[in-house]
């Protein structure tokens, strides 16, 4: 990957072209230092680059809104976007409503009770892969856990898992050059909906202990959640919470074999694997933007945003801000600044799932070091995932050295 950015060339910062998906830093070295307020005319928004406008940006919900969704995705735009997205597209006070009757079932204490749960999980796919020798850590293990996850969480049985990440995968899936949410996708949400709706109405007469049971019986001030936000969430969890942890795994797992010193130590230790997950979520985070509309006029860096525009908080920039990170470029384990990264947002809406997603990497990556003496990634294999916001691989052929 080529870092060094070519300031002869007109600076277009276009999300939907491919070059961008091969590799958007030295774009964003660009705009950090020719245009922190950019424009983009053609695609009508605004984008923020540095650290510190992205980090305000996340702080100021005020004069920068989710109401109207967080991607730029036009289907997925506009004040209906809370249906498919709940609070994530919802500003105060509905947003602080939701956010903290959910919290009142997904608690740190169930996140941290699936621990061993995923490791199981984990360890069926790492010994099915270790069995072979060569495998794909996408399509046979970072594709999968995550989901499985979820459901673990939702309390969807096993037996549904197939199909449920079958539907998941047609909601986020894209094929190259569609910009929107295909009609695929649409039909698999409403499949999804359906199933979300049954397995509520089943908890409503008897209870378990999921997190979907836990849902139902949240209550603040006998304020409670209804069937359509307990759904809308559930929904968010797989949007949210799925195709980025694959990413997270996937990224992981490709830059330690581009780093072989790093990864040798990485083998060499499993207690340097949290500090692999952080540096993997600062250099190439799964999520590299989220979208926010203007609520007035926004004066900055010189310029005005008008009221009304689009702006995105470019997370993946921030991430790579050389007056934050030293050396950005380079991908390093021990970096006493890392606790400055944007990968989970900031303030309000801060990642809910932020200590879920660290775990199950953390438990997935280690479970890996424990059997993995090394490992080899075959380049001609290896397939990005085209989308505007969502950064990672489709494929990575990999093989294995048994330890
Ligand atoms: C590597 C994995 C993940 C990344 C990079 C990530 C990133 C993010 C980011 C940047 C936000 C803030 C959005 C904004 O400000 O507009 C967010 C919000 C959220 N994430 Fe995650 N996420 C990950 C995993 C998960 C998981 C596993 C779950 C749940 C199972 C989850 C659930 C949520 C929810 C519910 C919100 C909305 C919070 C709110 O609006 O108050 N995420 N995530």
């Amino acid at each position: 990957m080529t870092t060094t950015a070519d300031t002869s060339t007109p600076l277009v910062y276009d999300p939907y072209d491919y070059v961008m998906h091969e590799d958007p830093y030295p774009t964003y070295a660009r705009l950090r230092t020719e245009a922190p307020l950019y424009r983009n005319e053609a695609r009508g928004f605004w984008a923020l680059s540095l650290h510190e406008d992205v980090m305000a940006g996340f702080r100021d919900s005020e004069q920068l809104s989710s109401a109207h969704g967080v991607s730029l995705d036009p289907a997925a735009t506009g004040p209906h976007a809370h249906k498919t997205m709940s609070f994530l597209a919802l500003d105060p006070p509905r947003h602080g409503r939701m956010r903290a009757l959910v919290s009142r079932g997904f608690t740190p204490r169930r996140v941290l009770d699936l621990e061993p749960r995923i490791r199981e999980l984990t360890r069926q796919y790492v010994h099915a892969a270790m069995e072979r020798g060569s495998f794909d850590f996408i399509g046979d293990f970072a594709g999968r856990l995550p989901m499985d996850v979820i459901s673990e969480l939702m309390g969807v049985p096993v037996a549904d898992r197939a199909e449920l990440r079958r539907l998941a995968d047609l909601l986020v899936h894209r094929e190259d050059g569609v910009h929107d949410v295909p009609p695929e996708g649409m039909e698999a949400a409403l499949q999804l909906v359906v199933y979300y709706s049954d397995m509520i109405a089943q908890r409503r007469l008897r209870r378990t202990d999921d997190l979907t049971s836990a849902l139902l019986d949240a209550e603040i001030e006998g304020d409670r959640l209804n069937d359509d936000e307990i759904i809308g969430f559930l929904f968010l969890m797989v949007v949210a919470g799925n195709e980025t942890t694959t990413k997270l795994l996937g990224n992981a797992w490709y830059w330690a074999w581009r780093s072989p010193d790093e990864r040798a130590k990485i083998l060499a230790d499993p207690e340097v694997v949290p500090a692999w997950v952080e540096e993997t979520l600062r250099y190439d985070t799964s999520t590299q933007m989220l979208a926010r509309i203007a609520t007035a006029d926004v004066a900055l860096r010189g310029g005005v945003i008008p009221g009304g525009d689009r702006v995105v908080l470019l997370v993946g920039s921030a991430n790579r801000d050389p007056g934050v990170f030293p050396d950005p470029d380079v991908f390093r384990l021990d970096r006493p600044e890392i606790g400055q990264i944007l990968s989970f947002g900031f303030g309000r809406h801060f990642c809910l799932g932020a200590s879920l997603a660290r775990l199950e990497a953390r438990v997935a990556l280690e479970e890996l070091v424990r059997v993995v003496a090394d490992y080899d990634i075959d380049p001609a294999g290896i397939e990005r995932v085209h989308s505007i916001n969502v950064r990672g691989f489709a494929a990575l052929p990999t093989s294995v050295t048994a330890r």
